[in-house]
C-alpha cells in the first residue's frame, strides 16, 4: 500500500513500528528517524526479515529544513510523530512544505510552560486545508481511543451524550518504589499540573490531585483515581453537542503520590532552569536522567491496564448509560512486542491512525481530532490489532 516516516524512536514508537511490521500489506516501507540513530538501528536490525523495508536515519525534528529534507528523500504517505510534544510544530510545518499527511499522539507543548492546549495546533486548520492534506491530532490512547471510544457511543448508543467520565487505570507493578510508565518529564508535569474539567459550558480548576475517588476495575480490582486535567477534555467539550459534563481520572499508587510529593516538595519537579556547578539545568530533565528508563520497565511490570468511558445521556427519549473500556495485559504485551502496556495501548493506536490516513478513510484536508472521524473502522481495528474492547450497560458510576 504504502509509506510511512516515524519520527522517534522511544517506548511508544517502539510498539507502533512492531505493529507496521505485522500490518505490512499497510506498511511496505517505513523509515524510522529519530535523534539518536543506534536507536533505529537497533530496532531496524530486530524487526528486519519481514515483508516491511525498513531503513533509518538520524534527525533533529525541532530542525524544519531537516524534517523537509528527510521527507523529499523518503516520499513517504504519512509522518507518525511520536517524538515528543515539543516537535508537533515544527512536524506539522514539514508537512505543509511537502505536502505529507501528519499524524500524532499528544499535543503540542512548550517547553518552558506546562500547558497542554490544542490552539497551536488547530490554528494550523487552513493552511492544511489549503494544502489538501489531513493533520489527525491525538492518535493514541488517551487522547485517542477515548475520542473513538465517544464519537462511537453517539453514532450507536445515543441521541445526546450528557456525561463522560474517561478512567485510566494502571493496575500494573513494576517492582520501583518510583517510575513513570512512559516519557518522565511529560509524565510529570501532567499530574502535577492543576486539575480541570469541564461542566455546563466553563473550566472548574482544581488544586493537582485535589479529587479522589475509588473504583472498582474489571481485571484489576478497587483503585484509587485522581481527577486530573486531560487533553482529550478540550477537544471533545467542543465535538460531542450537548455535553453537561466531562472528567478525566487516573488510578495512582499510594508510593507513587508519596514519591511525587516529596520530589515536588524538594523542587526536582520544577522546569525553570537553575544554575548548578555553572551550568544550566532544568530540576525535571535531571531528575528524567536519574529515573529508570520507563522502556526498561517491561520485563519487570506484571498486571492490567483498564481504560475506557462512562456515558450517560438519552436515546429515544430514555436516560441510557454505557461504558466501554480495554483490559490490556503487561506481560502479554511484552511477549508480544517487548514493551509494558502503557506504550502498548498507545503505540497500537498510533499505526491505526496512520494506517487509515494512508487507506484513505479518515482523510480530509485540514486538522483533526480523532473523534471527527467515522469511528467504526478504528473500532474495527482495535479488535484485530490487540486492543479489543468490551461493553457493559450498567457499569458503576462515579460520583
Ligand atoms: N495519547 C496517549 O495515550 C499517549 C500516551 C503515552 C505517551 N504519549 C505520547 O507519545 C509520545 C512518545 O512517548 P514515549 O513514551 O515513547 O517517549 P520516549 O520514550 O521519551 O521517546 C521519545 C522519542 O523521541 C525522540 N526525540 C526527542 N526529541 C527529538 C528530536 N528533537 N528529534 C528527533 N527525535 C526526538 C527521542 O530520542 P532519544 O532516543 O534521542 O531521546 C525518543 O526516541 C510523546 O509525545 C507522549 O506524550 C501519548
Amino acid at each position: 500500500m504504502g509509506k510511512a516516516l516515524i519520527v522517534g524512536c522511544g517506548g511508544v514508537a517502539g510498539v507502533a513500528i512492531h505493529k507496521c511490521c505485522q500490518n505490512s500489506e499497510v506498511f511496505e516501507e517505513i523509515c524510522i528517524a529519530s535523534r539518536t540513530k543506534s536507536k533505529c538501528d537497533a530496532l531496524k536490525a530486530q524487526l528486519e526479515g519481514g515483508k516491511t523495508k525498513i531503513t533509518t536515519a538520524q534527525v533533529d525534528a525541532d530542525n524544519v529544513e531537516e524534517m523537509v529534507a528527510l521527507i523529499e528523500a523518503f516520499k513517504p504517505d504519512v509522518v507518525l510523530n511520536l517524538a515528543l510534544p515539543y516537535q508537533d510544530l515544527s512536524i506539522m510545518d514539514a508537512c505543509l512544505a511537502t505536502g505529507t499527511h501528519y499524524v500524532d499522539t499528544a499535543n503540542y507543548e512548550p517547553t518552558d510552560t506546562a500547558k497542554f492546549e490544542y490552539k497551536w495546533q488547530w490554528a494550523y486548520r487552513e493552511r492544511f486545508e489549503k494544502a489538501g492534506i489531513t493533520a489527525l491530532l491525538g492518535s493514541g490512547f488517551d487522547p485517542g481511543v477515548t475520542g473513538v471510544f465517544a464519537a462511537y457511543a453517539l453514532k450507536h448508543h445515543f441521541d445526546e451524550i450528557h456525561y463522560i467520565d474517561i478512567l485510566d487505570c494502571n493496575g500494573g507493578d513494576h517492582g520501583y518504589p518510583f517510575a513513570t510508565n512512559f516519557n518522565p518529564e511529560i509524565n510529570i508535569r501532567e499530574v502535577t499540573s492543576k486539575g480541570r474539567y469541564w461542566e455546563e459550558g466553563r473550566w472548574v480548576e482544581t488544586e493537582p490531585m485535589a479529587i479522589k475517588r475509588e473504583y472498582d476495575f474489571e481485571g484489576v480490582g478497587k483503585k484509587d483515581m485522581y481527577l486530573l486535567y486531560h487533553e482529550e477534555l478540550e477537544s471533545l467539550a467542543l465535538n460531542v453537542p450537548g455535553l453537561k459534563r466531562i472528567r478525566f481520572f487516573m488510578t495512582f499508587g499510594q508510593s507513587y503520590i508519596t514519591h511525587l510529593k516529596c520530589l515536588e516538595n524538594v523542587g526536582m519537579t520544577s522546569i525553570e532552569p537553575i544554575e548548578f556547578e555553572g551550568k544550566q539545568i532544568i530540576p525535571l530533565q535531571f531528575l528524567k536522567a536519574v529515573l529508570p528508563d520507563p522502556a526498561s520497565l517491561g520485563p519487570r511490570t506484571k498486571g492490567k491496564t483498564n481504560i475506557g468511558c462512562i456515558f450517560q445521556g438519552l436515546k429515544d427519549g430514555k436516560p441510557k448509560t454505557y461504558y466501554i473500556y480495554n483490559i490490556c495485559d503487561h506481560q502479554e504485551c511484552y511477549k508480544e512486542v517487548g514493551s509494558q502496556a502503557i506504550s502498548y495501548t498507545t503505540g497500537v493506536p498510533a499505526m491505526i491512525g496512520a494506517m487509515l490516513v494512508m487507506q484513505g478513510l479518515w482523510q480530509k484536508p485540514g486538522v483533526y481530532n480523532v473523534e471527527e472521524f467515522d469511528p467504526d473502522p478504528f473500532m474495527d481495528a482495535l479488535n484485530k490489532w490487540g486492543l479489543p474492547w468490551q461493553e457493559s450497560f450498567s457499569p458503576e458510576l462515579v460520583d
